[in-house]
Order: structure tokens, then C-alpha cells, then sequence
């Protein structure tokens, strides 16, 4: 039997690309150059199975192009914000994503973005290799100390109690959260987790807050002006989850006007295009989307897209089926 056909956005680890060829007949993106919305449009045309990512709008034009012969999309990546989700149901397309293989990866990027801002490591790197270091002093880039302090997390999912395993048994911290959602409460006493009520709580009461919620309509812009003035001077936030879910005008203007202390931030609004301010200011951290940038988490990744396609031509149930 002919294997199905699959188109790959992006290119992706050598490992999976293996895979992908012993399965399918399959056409990579050797520029690995993001696709043009005409060129999304000819690849659901051209292949049985699409394999996009987070750099691709697979939207409902794009979906509801004519001649299209992908019936599955197979997306490299736990977020599906990129994709009309709606309009795929309407079109009876089946989609996938990686949940669960990128939660430590995602975790452990949001701590180091949460360490590397309080204390200061960004600022101190730039002097050291700036060759501005004058040596030790006792006043000497004075950050904010971690351990024990209150971290507010937004969004209480898999990767949002995997900061708090980190916060929690690695730096003594104080979890709070938010989430639309009741949790079991063995989830919570794990991490001995207080549930506020309202966001505007947890701005209030942490120390940091950390956005870990899916991008959605509901979640766009939740960070916004009103939320950042309710924040403490001397707070922090963290984002490892999408951009829109901060409203960047907003927090530029909060660190301008120093009603918060810093941020942390993977992830941006119009990525990968940045507002100049976020590469001065001096209490902003950022990486260029790294949460789940490990060779081991990569592979996962694309093992679990792999795994989806090839159970939907199995007729199989999909082990991460989104709709
Ligand atoms: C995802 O999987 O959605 C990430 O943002 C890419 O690491």
C-alpha cells in the first residue's frame, strides 16, 4: 500500500525526519524558511497528512482552500492557537498536537527566566562581557531574593504545576494559583497550593506571577494595564505561554512607570518582531521562544506528531487529538 503523503513546515530533528521518511512519502521544507499563506494553502492541497507549527496561520481561509486533500494535521507543538480550531471541526479535519513531552522543558525555562530577572544575571552578563566589571562590592548589582517568596500562577495545567514542583521543593516557595478549573485536590496539597480567587488577586498578592494558561479568546490580553497596577513594585512577570496573553503596550508602560519590577518573557506578541523597549530595558529578560528548545523534548515532539498522524491513518484513536 502507498504510504500517505505528509508535508513538513518546518524542519525538524534528523531523528524524526528518519521516522517521517520510513512512513510516509514525505516533502520537507529544506529552506525551513516559514511558509507563505499561499504556500500553506498548496501544501493541504498536496499531501494527506500537514504537519505545521507554531510559525504557521492555519487559518480558516487557508483551511477552506479548494482541491484540499489533508483530512489530518498532525502540529508539531502543544499550542494550537495558530490553527482555526472552529473551522477545522466545521471542515471535519482532524487535528493533533504534543502535550506532556515539552512540560519540564517549558518548566525549567520559566525558572530560569525567573531567576536570571530577580537576580540580575542578565545585567551582570552585559557588564562582564562589556569588560565594565570593576569587581566585587557589597552594592554591586543588588537583584531580589527567590526562595520563600510568593509565585502566582496563572493557569494550574501540566506545565504550570511542573513550576510549581520546581518553585515549591527548589526554592521554598509560596504557591498561589488561578484557574478557571477545580483541581484534585491531591494536586494542590502536593504543592500545598492556595487558589485565589480572582486574577486580580493574584496580582495583588505574589511576589512573581507566571503565565501559564493556553493562548484563547478569553486569555488574550489577561495581563493588561488595570491587572499590572494591581501588581507590587517590587514584582515580577513571567510568560512562557504565548504572547497576546500579555498586552505588551501595557507592560512596557508598567516598567516604564516602574509599577513592577521586571519581566521575564519567551514569548512576545508579534514574534519574532519585539518592541525596541523590550532590548534596552534593563529589568526585562528575554529568550527568543526556548521553552521547549532541548534536543530530547524536539524528538518527543516530533515523535508525538508522528505517533497521531500515523494512529489516524491506522484508524486508530489519536493519542493527542485536539479535534
Ligand atoms: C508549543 O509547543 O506550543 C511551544 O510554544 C513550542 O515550544
Amino acid at each position: 500500500m502507498a504510504k500517505p503523503r505528509a508535508i513538513v513546515t518546518r524542519r525538524w530533528p534528523s531523528a524524526n525526519e528518519e521516522r517521517l521518511k520510513q512512513n510516509f512519502d514525505v516533502v520537507f521544507n529544506e529552506s525551513d524558511v516559514p511558509f507563505t499563506g499561499d504556500q500553506l494553502k498548496d501544501s493541504l492541497k498536496n499531501c494527506d497528512v500537514f504537519m505545521p507549527t507554531v510559525t504557521d496561520k492555519v487559518t480558516r481561509d487557508v483551511l477552506s482552500v479548494e482541491g484540499r486533500t489533508a483530512n489530518m494535521i498532525a502540529n508539531f507543538g502543544v499550542g494550537f492557537n495558530h490553527i482555526d480550531i472552529d473551522a477545522a471541526k466545521e471542515l471535519g479535519i482532524t487535528v493533533s498536537n504534543t502535550p506532556s513531552v515539552l512540560t519540564d522543558c517549558t518548566a525549567d525555562i520559566a525558572m530560569s527566566l525567573l531567576l536570571m530577572v530577580a537576580r540580575r544575571v542578565g545585567e551582570g552578563e552585559r557588564e562582564l562581557r562589556s569588560d565594565n566589571w570593576t569587581g566585587w562590592r557589597p552594592t554591586h548589582l543588588l537583584g531580589t531574593k527567590v526562595t520563600g517568596k510568593k509565585l502566582g500562577i496563572i493557569g494550574f495545567g501540566r506545565i504550570g504545576q511542573a513550576v510549581a514542583q520546581r518553585a515549591k521543593f527548589g526554592f521554598n516557595m509560596d504557591i498561589l494559583y488561578w484557574d478557571p478549573y477545580d483541581l484534585p485536590e491531591e494536586v494542590v496539597s502536593k504543592y500545598n497550593a492556595t487558589k485565589l480567587d480572582t486574577i486580580e488577586d493574584i496580582c495583588k498578592e505574589s511576589d512573581f506571577v507566571s503565565v501559564n494558561c493556553p493562548a484563547t479568546k478569553e486569555t488574550f490580553h489577561l495581563m493588561n494595564e488595570e491587572r499590572f497596577k494591581l501588581m507590587k513594585p517590587t514584582a515580577f512577570v513571567i510568560n512562557t505561554a504565548r504572547g497576546d496573553i500579555i498586552d505588551e503596550k501595557a507592560l512596557l508602560k508598567a516598567l516604564a512607570d516602574k509599577e513592577i519590577a521586571g519581566a521575564g518573557l519567551d514569548v512576545f506578541e508579534t514574534e519574532p518582531n519585539i518592541p525596541s523597549e523590550l532590548k534596552t530595558l534593563e529589568n526585562v529578560v528575554s529568550y527568543p521562544h526556548l521553552g521547549s528548545a532541548t534536543i530530547e523534548t524536539r524528538i518527543a515532539m516530533g515523535d508525538t506528531a508522528i505517533d497521531n498522524a500515523l494512529a489516524f491513518f491506522e484508524g486508530k484513536d489519536l493519542p493527542n487529538k485536539v479535534v
